[in-house]
């Protein structure tokens, strides 16, 4: 089969294989195999291998995302032959930038219906870093697996969020979670060409970051946010230290917050949060509800054959994608 795969942790190099074995589920697990129909990409993760090296040494094949059908299911599954799934698979395990993957009964749900291909694999990794930014790690609401979504509206309802690059990948998550389920007051910063975009996701007030200095901004009493969700780090996270209001959240998903913590901040009891995803079947099958529901949407930067992974990259490091940028395995076959 094609597989794409990255042949040493230090070094980002990418090179495609067309005679890559294919995988083999174990035995007495709960493996499946799957048929990939597209694979999305996740920025950063090249370093990952470098920064967070797997658990136990395996294939370095990109793409944590998959959207595909199973080819074979073990016994016991809720799967069948020909279902029509999708996953953000464990790091444990290969990516998805292959024709054959593997997905554990825990991490895969059905796609959601009325969605292309490309749309489905734009959402795992994503959503569920949103999800589990707001509903377990920010602390507004105490919870585990079995969300209570009436008692985080009671708690989220009114919370003015601060959310940084709000067109991300991540970011159209957090703010579709908050204004539009939640009822959060969200301020999302984005480039200029994302503004509308940004509103249209339901962020009440948007921010500029190439205009707004949100130091500056975070000084006026009026401005304070009960928390930060930083979705990009460095600068944007130093300076959303300033607009915390004392006893708020600040959580980023790309550093411990306290790393950009700027010198002079004098707030209390802010408490700040890093958190580091997991692939959890249940918010998967949480997420497909709300996206059947026309409560959030999708959204697809860029389509690529498998063939321009390096393009597809390309585009990932320049850190400017609106959405998320999917490789298809079916494309110009
Ligand atoms: N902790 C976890 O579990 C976890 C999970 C998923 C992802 N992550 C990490 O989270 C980070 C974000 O991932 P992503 O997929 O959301 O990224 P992404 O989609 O690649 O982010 C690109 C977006 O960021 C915007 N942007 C760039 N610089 C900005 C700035 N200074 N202020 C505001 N917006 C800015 C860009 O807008 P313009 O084009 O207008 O500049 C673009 O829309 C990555 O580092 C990723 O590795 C962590």
């Amino acid at each position: 089969m094609r597989a794409i795969v990255q042949r040493s942790a230090s070094s980002t190099d990418l090179t495609l294989i067309t005679t890559h074995p294919v995988p083999i589920p174990i035995s007495n697990s709960t493996e499946h195999l799957i048929r990939v129909q597209t694979c999305g990409l996740c920025a950063g993760e090249l370093l990952w291998p470098k920064n967070f090296p797997p658990p136990k040494p395996r294939e370095l094949i990109p793409c944590p995302d998959i959207a595909g059908t199973i080819v074979s299911a073990p016994q016991g599954s809720p799967f069948r032959v020909g279902d029509e799934v999708y996953a953000r698979t464990n790091y444990n395990r290969p990516g998805n930038a292959r024709e054959y993957t593997i997905g554990v009964t825990d991490e895969i749900a059905l796609r959601p219906k009325g969605l292309s291909w490309a749309e489905i694999a734009s959402i795992p990794v994503s959503a569920e870093t949103a999800w589990q930014a707001l509903f377990i790690h920010a602390g507004i609401v105490a919870s585990d697996n079995d969300i209570d979504i009436a008692a985080a509206q009671k708690l989220w309802k009114g919370k003015r969020v601060l959310v940084t690059a709000a067109s991300g990948g991540v970011g159209i998550w957090v703010t579709q979670l908050l204004a539009r389920l939640l009822g959060a007051t969200v301020i999302g910063t984005c480039g200029t060409n994302n503004i509308s975009l940004v509103r249209s996701l339901g962020a009440d007030e948007v921010l500029d970051y190439h205009k707004t200095d949100l130091k500056k901004w975070g000084a006026l009493a009026a401005n304070k946010v009960d928390v930060v969700i930083d979705c990009i780090g460095k600068k944007s996270l130093a300076d959303s230290w300033w607009t915390i209001r004392d006893g708020g959240v600040v959580l980023s998903i790309f550093q411990p917050p306290r790393q950009a913590c700027p010198d002079g901040y004098k707030g209390k009891g802010v408490r700040d949060v890093f958190f580091v995803m997991s692939p959890n079947k249940k918010h998967l099958e949480m997420i497909t509800k709300l996206v059947e529901q026309g409560i959030c949407r999708p959204m697809v930067d860029s389509i690529w054959p498998l063939e321009q992974f390096k393009e597809a990259f390309t585009r990932l490091d320049n850190g400017h994608a609106r959405g998320k940028i999917i490789l298809s395995l079916t494309l110009n076959q």
